[in-house]
């Protein structure tokens, strides 16, 4: 007998040690594969380098976009990208979490193009129950083209904070009590796609995609999420085991957005008293004092 279990034992250890191998090469690069579908564009949306790139094209006929495979309710989301280079004028890199249907919530960070040295303007929203309208603009202080930088949605109960290379951009805090809709229902998916929007993008529609440049590249790598995944039914956490569930923003950090705020805003809802004739936004007039 034991003549017979020398070799099944051997084999069943090569079977073992490769199954281990596949695993750990599936930590190590195949992050996209298995984190995301590609559903929009398909061959315009390429998984490289096993699983460690994802590059996203636009061409004239159509652009490109991918979608998690997991819901999220609440999370920490990380992910780094390389922006349009050259003359992105009238494309747009949107990148968002989303919950389904008509009260959907949604959380925006989108990436305006421009023509070559001039910026890029990073626009982000946040809607609650199918209503937005809660603008605010930012330039970078660096060239997003250049190199991969890092662009996190923090998401839980008491606040979302949208942040650029872990400096906070912008805090919505959770002021249900004050009767401000906070998303915290509805699961959501993370998205990103890259488009045409030169109707609107580039100052306002002005400035046209030169389509001569095109294909248009965008890309991703290191994406992370610390989240409560959705899986039959409920989401899967343990809060008390995750830091970020009940992180919020201590002084230096608060520092940091008021910096980028002062510096690198160019448009913010809550300062457009046109807009809103008949009064400002609740969360405008409390955030800064709750
Ligand atoms: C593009 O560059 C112009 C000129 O510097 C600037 O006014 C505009 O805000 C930039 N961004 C977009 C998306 O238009």
């Amino acid at each position: 007998m034991a003549a017979f279990h020398s070799p099944s034992t051997a084999s069943i250890g090569m079977v073992l040690l490769l199954l281990i191998g596949f695993s750990m090469a599936a930590f190590a690069y195949g992050n996209f594969y298995h984190k995301f579908d590609v559903v929009w564009g398909d061959g315009r949306a390429v998984i490289q380098e096993g699983g460690d790139l994802l590059t996203l094209s636009l061409h004239k006929t159509s652009g490109s976009g991918f979608q998690s495979k997991d819901e999220y309710l609440y999370g920490k989301i990380d992910m780094q990208l390389k922006l349009v280079p050259g003359n992105s004028a009238g494309t747009v890199t949107a990148y968002w979490l989303s919950s389904k249907g008509e009260a959907w919530d949604e959380i925006d960070f989108e990436f305006l193009g421009n023509l070559s040295g001039q910026p890029y303007i990073l626009h982000t929203n946040v809607f609650c129950q199918g209503k937005g309208n809660r603008e605010q603009q930012f330039y970078l202080w660096f060239d997003p083209t250049a190199d991969f930088h890092t662009y996190s949605i923090l998401w839980n109960p008491e606040r979302i904070v949208f942040s650029v290379d872990g400096i906070p951009i912008r805090e919505f805090k959770n002021l249900e009590f004050l009767g401000v809709p906070f998303p915290k229902n509805q699961k959501m998916r993370l998205y990103s796609t890259l488009w045409n929007a030169d109707d609107w993008a580039t100052r306002g529609g002005l400035v046209k995609t030169d389509w001569s440049q095109a294909p248009f590249k965008a890309s991703y790598r290191n994406f992370n999420a610390d989240a409560c995944v959705w899986s039959s039914g409920s989401s899967y956490c343990s809060s008390n085991k995750n830091a970020w569930f009940w992180e919020e923003l201590n002084f230096a950090k608060k520092g940091q957005m008021k910096w980028v705020q002062n510096n690198y805003m160019v448009y913010n809802y809550c300062e457009d008293t046109k807009r809103f004739p008949q009064g400002l936004p609740t969360e405008c007039t409390f955030a800064d004092i709750l």
